[in-house]
């Protein structure tokens, strides 16, 4: 499974991106706004830091102004991956995007009808976003387990589904389970992954055995 990072905070970026475990950056109107920071620029230095899919969003609403927008952010670099929300206007501007070569992930998918819309677009990326129906009391990775069932039946399908909106290392696991191409994660995830009692506990006992050594490796 691919995993990206859900931010637009340059520092962190580079931080995780360092571990060598992040294949892309997925970014949003809202984490764009937290940096306080300037879109275009914010892209284009995020683009540089990691080679992988950057989404960047487009902010109009109709299907023109989307379009020049989506076509001005694929410009800044060639790895921008240009995300519209799931509407009528925003699958039309997938489908040109699509079409003339640029990837486009589809954000704010919260069924698996709007799933098949997306992939019928041509979109790269179908984002589920499963916190947002958890917070409503759905459940969020059954979206998941219904998108990549219906994906699988079409093996012509190219799209990937980036499971979005992750609140905490299960959702990651439950993703991987089953079987989704993506998951995008805010930082504080991708570092909660790490952790185990038991691993810190362990390392702490080997450490001490080893300083009755008195050896070193190095
Ligand atoms: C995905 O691309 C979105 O940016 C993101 O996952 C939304 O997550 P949230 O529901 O925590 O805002």
């Amino acid at each position: 499974m691919k995993f990206f990072i859900d931010t637009a905070d340059v520092a962190e970026i580079r931080d995780l991106a360092a571990t060598g475990l992040v294949d892309g950056i997925t970014t949003n109107p809202s984490l764009v706004a937290k940096t306080g920071r300037h879109f275009l620029e914010v892209v284009k230095e995020i683009c540089e830091i990691v080679p992988g899919p950057v989404s960047a969003e487009v902010t109009a609403t109709d299907h023109a102004t989307m379009l020049a927008e989506g076509r001005k952010l694929a410009a800044l670099a060639s790895n921008v991956c240009v995300k519209v929300p799931l509407t009528p206007d925003g699958l039309k501007t997938c489908k040109v995007l699509s079409d003339e070569g640029t990837q486009v992930n589809v954000t704010l998918c919260f069924s698996a009808g709007q799933a098949i819309l997306a992939a019928k677009a041509g979109a790269s990326f179908i984002s589920p976003f499963v916190g947002r129906l958890d917070d409503i009391g759905q459940d969020g990775m059954e979206l998941i387990a219904e998108i990549v069932e219906i994906y699988a039946a079409y093996p012509q399908i190219e799209t990937e589904v980036l499971v979005a909106s992750v609140r905490g290392p299960a959702h990651v696991i439950e993703a991987a389970k089953l079987g989704a191409d993506v998951a995008t994660l805010p930082p504080a995830v991708l570092r909660g992954l790490y952790k185990h009692p038991l691993t810190d506990k362990g390392l702490e006992a080997f450490l001490a055995d080893w300083a009755k050594t008195g050896q070193t490796i190095l």
